[in-house]
């Protein structure tokens, strides 16, 4: 697909309202990428800020978090739930200094055969700490594709083929500019689901893509029983 007015709007607009968040900084490593995104998983921006601070400060290599003992990581990890995430993210740094010599893998094939990466993980690290233009897709992408492209108030609980489909439909060319426009598009969507396009209500007034919105132009008709249903 090529360049479209809609990847153009939302690129720009992420341009001027992106929130400053540390795992999106230049100097960044792939390492902290990796970290932010087993953390991001279930738990809230603010939440997970000092959290990924600690750690990053405490063990900012997959060598280093190998090495810790697991007290200590479940510890730091505390109130973020879930901490068998926390242990599994530690497996993922074994296998990294095992597998890969202590580096993060750049592709989305060997980040996905890390133990606990899943195929979120493993395209979103791919392509926010490499620049590769795999398609991601989480909660957010999916409500702003299913509002925008299918006129759906909300996607539902489970990724369906058909919207595994659209992502991929209205996915930028990844040959284009290298794939970094590709690459721009993903995080874009995301913030713009973070951000405007919200569960409920959406912020419609804000949003770049309000006057080519399928569901805005349908007349924003409520979601079904089985949407709601989330
Ligand atoms: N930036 C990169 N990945 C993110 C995520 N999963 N949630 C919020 N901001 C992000």
């Amino acid at each position: 697909m090529q360049p479209e007015p809609v990847h153009h709007r939302v690129i720009s607009w992420y341009q001027d309202h992106a929130r400053d968040l540390p795992w999106r900084s230049e100097d960044c490593t792939p390492w902290g990428v990796l970290v932010s995104e087993v953390m991001l998983q279930q738990t809230p921006v603010a939440r997970v800020l000092p959290r990924w601070e600690e750690w990053l400060r405490r063990w900012p290599d997959p060598q280093s978090t190998a090495e810790a003992p697991s007290a200590e990581i479940l510890t730091v990890w505390d109130r973020l739930g879930y901490p068998r995430r926390a242990l599994r993210l530690q497996q993922a740094a074994a296998a990294i200094v095992e597998r890969h010599n202590g580096e993060v893998p750049s592709t989305r094939e060997e980040l996905r055969a890390l133990p606990g990466i899943g195929e979120y993980t493993a395209a979103a690290v791919a392509c926010f700490a490499f620049g590769a233009p795999e398609v991601v897709v989480d909660t957010n992408i999916r409500r702003v594709h299913a509002r925008v492209f299918a006129g759906d108030a909300l996607p539902g609980k489970t990724y369906t083929a058909a919207q595994r489909r659209l992502a991929h439909r209205v996915f930028p060319d990844p040959e284009l500019d290298d794939g970094q426009f590709a690459s721009a598009w993903n995080i874009a969507v995301m913030e713009l689901g973070a951000l405007v396009c919200t569960a409920r209500p959406p912020k419609c007034e804000q949003c770049p893509l309000a006057e080519l919105c399928a569901w805005r132009l349908a007349g924003s008709p409520p979601p079904s029983e089985q949407q709601r249903g989330q």
